[in-house]
């Protein structure tokens, strides 16, 4: 069996780290997220196609650097063709039912058992659904009995939305589906197709667990911290944390960070090689190589890599790019730097 990984999205909602790094690439604790994408493919697919257009370079030199060249191929998209013409443009490649996935989906959704159940099912396919708080920010889908879909609506109003179970942004399709597409259109998967297919024969696959769109920061953070509480903390032995470092768990931090003193946590995540001096950093993400200078506050904030924070700053709320220095005595709420 073969998937396409959609993952041709500029990640516009998490710049300025996407200005850097294609939204697959970013660190989810010890692993870029992409690798998050793999471990749903550990058996049963033997072929992952990425349709992606941005920064590809960057993606295959990475799936090289981890064994994965030979069961990867990346189609590269001049320009975006939405989630369904992205798949119609890697049609030559697919010949019978195959798996879509979206990126940038962190979830507990074991991709066997729905793949089972789509067999199962039949018709032209089936989709993977989630139960949500806020259903009304995603596609909104009605099941009959049998599982059958009766409705799927893309964002509706949150008067509109007619159920809690929402696109999981994982489907399973039969090859018939792409001759409802023209080639080298854009085409809406979720807005055009789908709607069209209900008829004959769509069918949701219920999971629970957890599931987190990685699309904005504030998601972004939702599923490191979600990851976070899942797995528990973890210290890498080559890090070096002081014994007056006061830790809340839970924490991760990668290897070659120091830290002397300060706190450490909850639900924060620290790279590889930072050094964090004597701060107090809690619910916020570090990507590798930060330096943080003495008595600096880190709340709520996701700081990129190679990141320098001079003396006696706090930072609540807070982006910053790759790189960026922020001088000395900063106070910073809710700010992006390092945007173009
Ligand atoms: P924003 O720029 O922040 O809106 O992010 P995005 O472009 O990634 O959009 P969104 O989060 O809605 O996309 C959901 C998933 O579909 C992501 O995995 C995207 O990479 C992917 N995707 C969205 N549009 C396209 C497209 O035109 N082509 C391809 N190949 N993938 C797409």
């Amino acid at each position: 069996m073969k998937a396409v990984i959609l993952a041709g999205g500029e990640g516009t909602r998490l710049h300025p780290l996407t200005y850097t790094r294609p939204k697959t690439l970013i660190p989810i604790l010890d692993r870029p997220m992409v690798n998050y994408t793999l471990d749903y493919f550990r058996e049963g697919v033997d072929e992952i196609i990425f349709a992606a257009g941005h920064m590809v370079a960057e993606l295959r030199s990475y799936m090289d650097s981890i064994g994965e060249g030979s069961r990867v191929k990346i189609v590269t998209e001049e320009n975006p063709l939405g989630t369904g013409g992205a798949v119609k443009n890697v049609e030559s490649l697919l010949d019978e039912p195959f798996i879509v996935l979206n990126a940038d989906i962190i979830s507990s959704i074991n991709m066997q058992e729905f793949i089972s159940f789509a067999e199962d099912k039949g018709g032209m396919g089936s989709i993977a659904l989630f139960p949500s708080s806020h259903p009304e920010d995603y596609g909104v889908v009605e099941l009959e009995e049998g599982q059958r879909i009766v409705r799927f609506v893309e964002k509706p109003t949150r008067e509109e939305a007619f159920s809690n179970l929402i696109n999981a942004g994982v489907y399973y399709l039969k090859p018939e589906i792409l001759d409802l597409m023209e080639p080298n259109k854009f085409v809406s998967m979720e807005r055009e197709v789908f709607p069209l297919i209900i008829q004959d024969g769509f069918f949701g696959y219920r999971f629970d667990g957890h599931w987190v769109d990685v699309g904005k920061v504030d998601t972004y953070l939702e599923a490191v911290r979600t990851l976070l509480d899942i797995k528990g903390s973890r210290i890498d032995e080559a890090s070096q944390i002081g014994d007056g470092v006061e830790i809340v768990d839970p924490i991760y931090v990668g290897p070659r960070s120091v830290k002397r003193s300060g706190r450490l946590g909850p639900l924060t995540s620290v790279g590889n090689g930072c050094d964090l001096g004597t701060s107090e950093i809690t619910g916020s993400v570090l990507f590798d190589e930060v330096r943080l200078g003495e008595n600096v506050g880190v709340t709520d904030s996701v700081l990129g890599e190679g990141v320098v924070v001079g003396d006696n700053s706090t930072l609540k709320g807070c982006v910053i790019g790759d790189g960026e220095v922020i001088d000395e005595g900063s106070n910073l709420v809710d700010q992006k730097v390092g945007m173009r």
